[in-house]
């Protein structure tokens, strides 16, 4: 049994958990390979999921809406199935709720012949720490290990029930649909708006380049001026968490000191390189 898991991670909580599900599926005897979006190209893809016979998709829910990337990756690059008998499972991480998180694609991936037969929304720590959006959100170790540990006991669940062929599904609900819908409608209509507010203070950026290297939809590039934004914003939030001096201005404004570093992934040996495109 083989399995292939494609993953978009803004900031390492979703790459974490394609990890804790690859360990279990490995210690079950099972082959699984997860790969970022970022890093692989279509005949890849096509390839894997032509060697795999259960397929993962894992995505962070930005607004209880999937991430343009994983939008662009399902609509072009992840192929159809035709006839066979693999079987998909969709998980999303959040924060705290995305109603129908990991259904929010079920009609284009149905539309290519896929059916989702096992869901899963999991929990993670808030990665937003805009000033302007100030949500809670910690960098305290403890408490992400608490929250990282109740969550690998939810994969652990769900990857028994991958393993053991038992459905098990999350956020298909009307309710949960409804619920979605709820926090989707508003997130769509501002999005445009949204993307278009990531800016580089000049006099604090210190060119080292990052920024442009991390960024996953090509928004960021740098001129003789200093780095620009293109407007196409994923809100992945990995620029602003990760540049090294604060540079990073969304709506205007700067990270508030007082709030302490930005939250810059679930275990400190995370770094958006593993997972971003390479150079
Ligand atoms: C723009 C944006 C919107 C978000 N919207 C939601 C949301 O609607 N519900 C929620 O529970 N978490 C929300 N979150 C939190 C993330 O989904 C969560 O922290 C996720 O695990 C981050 O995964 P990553 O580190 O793999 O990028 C949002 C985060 C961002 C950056």
């Amino acid at each position: 049994m083989q399995t292939a898991v494609f993953y978009f991670s803004g900031t390492g909580n979703t790459w974490w958990c394609a990890q804790k599900l690859r360990e279990l599926f490995h210690a079950a005897g099972r082959d699984c390979t997860t790969v970022s979006i970022e890093q692989i190209d279509g005949e890849d893809v096509r390839q894997l999921v032509q060697d795999s016979d259960t397929i993962g998709i894992g995505y962070p829910i930005y607004g209880s809406d999937l991430p343009e990337t994983m939008k662009k990756f399902i609509e072009s690059l992840f192929p159809e199935q035709k006839g066979d008998s693999k079987k998909l499972f969709v998980f999303c991480t959040q924060l705290l709720f995305s109603g129908d998180g990991a259904f929010v694609y079920r009609k284009e991936l149905a539309r290519k012949g896929w059916d989702i037969y096992w869901s899963a929304h999991f929990r993670m720590p808030n990665n937003i720490c805009v000033t302007e959006m100030p949500f809670p959100y910690t960098t305290d170790r403890k408490k992400i290990d608490r929250r990282l540990r109740k969550t690998a006991r939810k994969i652990e669940v769900f990857s028994q029930a991958v393993l053991s062929e038992q459905a098990v599904i999350t956020g298909a609900s009307k309710c949960s649909h409804s619920l979605g819908l709820l926090q989707r409608g508003p997130y769509r209509r501002m999005f445009p708006k949204l993307r278009n507010d990531i800016t580089i203070d000049a006099n604090l950026c210190t060119r080292c380049g990052r920024c442009v290297a991390i960024c996953p939809s090509g928004n960021l590039y740098e001129d003789g001026d200093g780095i620009h934004t293109r407007g196409i914003c994923i809100l992945c939030v990995r620029c602003y968490n990760y540049c090294p001096v604060q540079a990073v201005l969304y709506m205007g404004k700067r990270h508030k000191a007082r709030r302490g570093v930005p939250y810059r992934g679930p275990v400190p040996e995370y770094k958006p390189e593993l997972t971003a495109r390479k150079s």
